[in-house]
């Protein structure tokens, strides 16, 4: 079947970018990507190509050569789903916050709300997308909604995760590792993967892109989530040992990652993995496990997350004794927000963890971020803490504007100007003693301390 229109549903931070990339690369489809929120839509319809809802590298230049041409952003859900020979499903699916399965399994009221408007509008046949992550047999789902809500066209489901990473996901979807895409082994099925494989195909490699069936397809997805983040876990772990045997985790993770079976990447330790996936996809896959009696595949997992967790309070810790220790004037200054650099993403960041356990032992904090703004971070705090203590809290334009008030700096994102700060400097204004908690351990440790500043690291003497 030959794609004419695209329809995507859920403008974020998958949406978006993977469209512009589908539009770009075939000129010849139109996509239109809808959203409910108009606000958004608004801004991925602006002029100020800054000023796009998701920041990421490179994707204002792809927007500008796509939008208007085949690329389009709109509010109007259901015009687009009916003129679509093809829908992709690219809407939040959270953890439940209530009801069964509540704290970890996937809420799927979104995805389920999606496939009931596409059953209600559908005048002609069309092939649904998963792109949202979802649990395995989730399409088994979908197809029910679909066909018991509109018996007369024909739907076939395809599973095609997402694999990109915020801040890279330009170069992610330009050169992926690969695509993923599982359908139903019948002729109808093949047809529709066949589909899909050709859109891709207009810029991937046909041996980068994977073909399986469903089910392969959604489990997949989840767990190359958990195992990249049973990585972080593991070397995050492994710093806490460091810190008690004088063995330094960046040598340690070099030399582990040198053996070309375990390899380099992921191996980096932080306070804490965030981002919006791993932790939800990580419970999702203990609540599936548990469901099926699976309890020791279950523990397996949850420790991942526990990790994660000691990790973000320890690292609190050491902040909070160390001001104490020192009779420290009680104010940190906070360097970083976004959950990782280059986005402007801050959902399940360690900078909220940290920054909420300090409010709580009633230490004031000041924060800079190059690319969040300040109500994101309040609203980020309210989250965590509806009572958050407002006086304690200021933000920076300008990182350094008010250094000689504070004596502790904490680096929770790794964003490169960090790095290139000009820290003899800021040593000069700085109240002494001063001190720097280094969250991404992205400082040359040595320089730091020669100019003067007390390092603190992780896993790092
Ligand atoms: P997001 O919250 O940024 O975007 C989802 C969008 O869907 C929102 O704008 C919301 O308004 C819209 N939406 C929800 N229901 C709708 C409806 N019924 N009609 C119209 N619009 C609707 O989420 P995201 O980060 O893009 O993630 C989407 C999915 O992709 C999730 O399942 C996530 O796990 C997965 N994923 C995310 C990433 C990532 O880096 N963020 C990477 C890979 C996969
Ligand atoms: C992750 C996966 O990498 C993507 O493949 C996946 O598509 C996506 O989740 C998803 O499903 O949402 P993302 O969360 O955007 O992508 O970013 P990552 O680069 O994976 O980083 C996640 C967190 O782990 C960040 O807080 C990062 O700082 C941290 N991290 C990463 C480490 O602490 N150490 C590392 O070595 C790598």
């Amino acid at each position: 079947m030959k794609i004419n229109n695209i329809c995507c549903i859920g403008a974020g931070y998958v949406g978006g970018p993977t469209m512009s990339i589908i539009a770009q690369k075939n000129p010849d489809i139109n996509v239109h990507v809808v959203d409910m929120n108009a606000e958004k839509i608004a801004a991925w319809n602006s002029k100020d190509l800054d000023n796009l809802p998701v920041y990421e590298p490179g994707l204002s230049k792809v927007v500008k050569e796509a939008r208007g041409r085949n690329l389009f952003f709109s509010t109007e859900v259901n015009i687009y789903i009916e003129k679509a020979d093809m829908i992709f499903i690219s809407v939040n699916t959270p953890t439940k916050t209530s009801g069964e399965g509540k704290g970890y399994a996937a809420d799927l009221k979104y995805v389920e709300a999606c496939a009931k408007q596409i059953a209600e509008v559908s005048k002609t046949d069309k092939i649904i997308v998963e792109k949202s992550t979802v649990p395995v047999r989730t399409s088994e789902k979908i197809k029910q909604i679909l066909r018991s809500n509109n018996s007369n066209v024909d739907f076939q489901i395809l599973s095609n995760p997402e694999f990109l990473a915020e801040g890279t996901a330009m170069r992610d979807l330009e050169i992926p590792d690969r695509v993923l895409i599982g359908g139903d082994k019948t002729i109808k099925g093949e047809k529709a993967i066949e589909s899909l494989v050709k859109i891709y195909s207009s810029w991937v490699p046909k041996e980068n892109i994977l073909t399986t069936n469903l089910w392969s397809s959604e489990l997949s997805k989840l767990t190359a989530n958990a195992f990249l983040a049973q990585r972080i876990s593991s070397i995050n772990s492994l710093s806490e040992l460091c810190e008690e045997t004088g063995a330094d985790i960046e040598e340690v993770s070099k030399a582990i990652g040198m053996d070309s079976r375990i390899g380099s990447s992921f191996l980096k330790t932080s306070v804490g993995f965030g981002g919006s996936c791993f932790q939800k996809d990580i419970l999702n896959l203990v609540y599936i496990s548990r469901s099926l009696g699976l309890e020791k595949v279950a523990d397996y997992w949850e420790q991942v997350l526990l990790i994660n967790n000691h990790q973000r309070n320890r690292f609190s810790k050491k902040i909070v004794n160390c001001i104490k220790e020192n009779n420290l004037k009680p104010r940190v200054l906070i360097l970083g927000w976004a959950f990782k650099k280059n986005t402007n993403d801050t959902r399940e960041s360690a900078a909220i963890y940290v920054a909420n356990n300090l409010l709580n032992n009633n230490i004031s904090i000041q924060i800079y971020d190059p690319k969040v703004k300040e109500e994101q971070i309040i609203f980020d705090l309210l989250n965590i803490n509806p009572h958050f203590e407002k006086s304690l809290v200021n933000f920076a334009q300008e990182p350094f504007l008010k250094i000689s008030d504070y004596s502790v700096i904490a680096i929770m994102t790794e964003w490169d100007e960090f790095i290139n700060y000009d820290w003899k400097t800021v040593y000069t204004k700085i109240k002494k003693p001063a001190y720097i908690f280094d969250g991404r351990n992205i400082l040359n440790c040595e320089v730091i301390k020669k100019i003067g500043f007390n390092y603190l690291g992780l896993g790092r003497k």
